[in-house]
């Protein structure tokens, strides 16, 4: 009987040996040394180990949090870890368009350059439909929303710093969203469950790098999504309960650890032979193919608009503003 229980054991334990030696490293020793890097959600997982590598190399790593009191403990650790005492939090709530404008303007006035954005912080969705002050889904507010108003209004500030780049970390769980009304982006008028949130959301991080790339064509600023693979990390405990549980499961059965999970975003911060490669989106460090609705034109172009009129962004706050 003894045997029932062994084989999957040590099939999940061969599959985990075999998911993280075949996971892409960043490679590159680029030194970072007088560049500025600002990662959302640092206070935790990729985000985190993100921030701390960049620190290595030598930049001033902001690291934008809602938590402020848990990201001081968290850049407390990073300044130990990597001997850079650069590294600064500063507070934003990327579900939160007033929180996103503060933060983002502060930003504009307090710094003389930005070399890279790194759009990281995200939830894994509300178990019910929720709508933040703005009027705005949750889970489309935290992973969209707020990183598509940051990042136009931080453009003004890259392209001075050009060359720049972009890093959006999406999720392989972008293929599973099959449609996307630009028109019920909240989930108005199609029912609502916690998959289908998360997924829009993601699939919208892919859409909003491809049409971000064809605006900023020429300008110097580079940008590319990513799948950082299956990442031990807090997200979905966070869900809580037996559902959060469940989530759980798969992140301690076969998965990396943050360290590995944040090679991807690093590749694309960083590495210089993807220097003017935009619009693309990667897994383990390489280039690979996102859906067919991810690589869609005409939707990318459609989701910037209904975007644009939901953060009710103004002509001034974007180079890009659609005239
Ligand atoms: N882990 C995976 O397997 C996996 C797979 C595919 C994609 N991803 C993506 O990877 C990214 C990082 O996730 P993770 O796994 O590292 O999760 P995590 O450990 O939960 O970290 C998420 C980070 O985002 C922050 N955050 C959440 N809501 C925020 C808000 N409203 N405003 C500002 N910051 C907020 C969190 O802040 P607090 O510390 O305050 O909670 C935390 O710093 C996410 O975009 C996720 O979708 C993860």
């Amino acid at each position: 009987m003894w045997y029932i229980i062994l084989i999957p054991v040590v099939a999940v334990a061969i599959l985990n040996v075999v998911y993280n030696w075949q996971a892409g490293h960043c490679h590159s020793q680029r030194r970072l040394d007088g560049k500025t890097a600002l990662v959302t959600g640092a206070s935790a997982g990729i985000g985190k180990e993100t921030a701390l590598d960049l620190a290595r190399r030598g930049a001033r790593v902001i690291l934008a949090c809602r938590n402020v009191e848990k990201a001081q403990r968290i850049a407390d650790e990073i300044i130990k870890e990597s001997g850079n005492s650069n590294v600064v939090v500063r507070e934003v709530d990327t579900s939160k368009l007033s929180s996103v404008r503060h933060f983002a303007n502060e930003i504009l006035k307090t710094e003389t350059h930005l070399d890279i954005l790194v759009n990281n912080a995200g939830i894994p969705g509300s178990l019910r439909r929720t709508l933040t002050t703005d009027g705005l889904e949750l889970t489309m507010a935290t992973n969209h929303y707020g990183h598509f108003l940051l990042t136009n209004i931080l453009l003004e500030l890259l392209k001075k710093s050009a060359p720049s780049r972009i890093v959006n970390v999406s999720s392989v769980m972008h293929h599973y969203c099959g449609k996307l009304d630009p028109e019920d982006l909240n989930f108005e008028k199609t029912s609502y469950n916690f998959f289908k949130a998360y997924n829009q959301s993601k699939l919208c991080n892919v859409l909003f790098t491809l049409e971000l790339s064809e605006r900023l064509r020429g300008s110097g600023i580079v940008a590319n999504s990513l799948h950082p693979g299956c990442v031990r990390t807090e997200i979905n405990s966070k869900v809580g309960g037996l559902f959060g549980f469940m989530l759980s499961l798969p992140q301690y059965l076969i998965s990396k650890d943050s360290k590995l999970g944040a090679q991807t975003s690093i590749h694309l911060a960083v590495s210089e032979e993807i220097e003017s490669v935009s619009g693309k989106y990667f897994v383990d460090c390489k280039e690979s193919t996102c859906s067919k609705l991810g690589s869609h034109r005409g939707m990318s172009k459609k989701l910037w608009l209904a975007s644009e009129l939901d953060v009710k962004l103004e002509p001034h706050e974007s180079i890009l503003y659609t005239s």
